[in-house]
């Protein structure tokens, strides 16, 4: 059975599944994985859920958990598969026990470099008091909140699906050309680049999440994963492949920029990016020659080219759905009952199925979904 398109969508529900672990797989000739949505609730019950309820009541969510902890297991490298285990059950950020002359030593070395111009106070998000159970990796989202996977678990399809296609990108070599580059530093790369992303979007009181800074030229969240990556000791070639990500190398401009990000983040971790490893011995440049893994994990990283548009193109029909069909005021719709409701939607159908329903069936089908989902009044 592929994804199910709105119109069985009751037939699913009839199943009442609310647990679904299976594995993505690969594969051109393998059919999709039968995903259910998650249960119908009342309005009221939305309003009351949680990001970490949301996630944990998504089948979407629980099977991409479920295939990243097997990737996990399947990295050979013990290294890197304890790193990521580590990450995994604790993303908690390393830097949150620094004391206050460390992190002022921090933001004047940021600042003199460049990479920052926030006050030393606003220079790191601010840190919970039990961030494991308010920030946990797995209700994360996947992005700012008028961005692509930007709903609880969002971070978790984002990575899952980039995972995916990161070793498949390695197998293509391997079937086209014949040979085959680190797999694990590929994969584990790709399974830690946005570490952070919990922490920089942390949920907020109306449901949307926090607005994120600028650090080094990218968002925070990718100099301070990066930094996360560094204070827990990965290995060079794994905190390089994890910061081209956002871009690549081949091209003189896109690599000053790497560079900057790596700077800055040894900056944060206090380490001398030459000596270990992070860039060559001029400092200018990533270390020569240049490995492959890191534009790897960039193609890997690229599907914001439709993931992005996703969320623009749907939330508009969402937002008409909500007023006329769940009666949310205009001023509601900037605040926690749209919000709510759009949250529960996206996590538990993604933004990606909404749009293909969309762009099949028109506003019609997006309202079947979101009724199957939520009970309208
Ligand atoms: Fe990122
Ligand atoms: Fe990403």
């Amino acid at each position: 059975m592929k994804y199910s398109s709105a119109a069985t969508v009751a037939v699913v529900l009839s199943q009442n599944i609310v647990s679904c672990a299976t594995e993505p797989s690969m594969g051109a000739s393998t059919p999709a994985p039968a995903i259910p949505m998650g249960k119908r609730i009342s309005f009221e019950e939305c309003l009351a859920l949680s990001p970490q309820m949301m996630a944990a009541s998504s089948p979407m969510i629980q099977s991409g958990w479920s295939y990243l902890k097997k990737q996990i297991a399947s990295i050979n490298n013990g290294d890197l598969r304890r790193l990521a285990e580590a990450v995994y059950a604790d993303s908690t950020p390393s830097f949150a026990r620094f004391d206050a002359a460390g992190r002022h030593e921090i933001w004047e070395a940021l600042s003199a470099g460049g990479y920052t111009k926030q006050s030393e106070d606003a220079l790191f998000p601010p840190i919970p008091a039990n961030i494991k159970q308010e920030a946990p990796y797995i209700a994360g989202s996947g992005s700012s909140y008028q961005s692509h996977h930007a709903y609880p678990g969002g971070l978790v399809t984002h990575v899952a699906s980039n995972v995916m296609i990161t070793a498949a990108i390695v197998d293509t070599y391997i079937n086209t050309y014949g040979y085959e580059v680190d797999r694990d530093t590929a994969v584990t790369a790709q399974l830690l680049h946005d570490l952070h992303k919990p922490y920089v979007f942390q949920w907020q009181a109306d449901a949307s999440s926090r607005p994120e800074q600028s650090l080094a030229g990218a968002g925070e969240h990718h100099v301070l994963s990066l930094a996360e990556s560094l204070l827990r000791k990965a290995p060079a070639d794994l905190v390089i492949a994890q910061a081209c990500t956002h871009t690549y190398p081949g091209d003189a401009a896109n690599e000053r920029q790497i560079v900057g990000w790596l700077k800055a983040a040894a900056i944060i971790s206090g380490v001398d990016p030459v000596q270990y490893g992070l860039l060559a011995q001029d400092g200018n440049t990533l270390p020569l020659p240049r490995k492959q893994e890191g534009s790897i994990c960039h193609l890997g990283d690229h599907d914001y080219v439709l993931t992005y548009f996703t969320v623009q193109w749907t939330l508009p029909v969402l937002e008409k759905i909500a007023a006329a069909d769940y009666r949310i005021s205009q001023d509601d719709l900037r605040g926690r009952p749209f919000n709510a409701l759009r949250n529960y939607v996206y996590s538990q159908y993604s933004a990606m199925r909404l749009e293909q329903d969309y762009a099949t069936g028109g506003e019609e089908a997006v309202r079947k979904v979101v009724h199957a989902l939520i009970k309208n009044v």
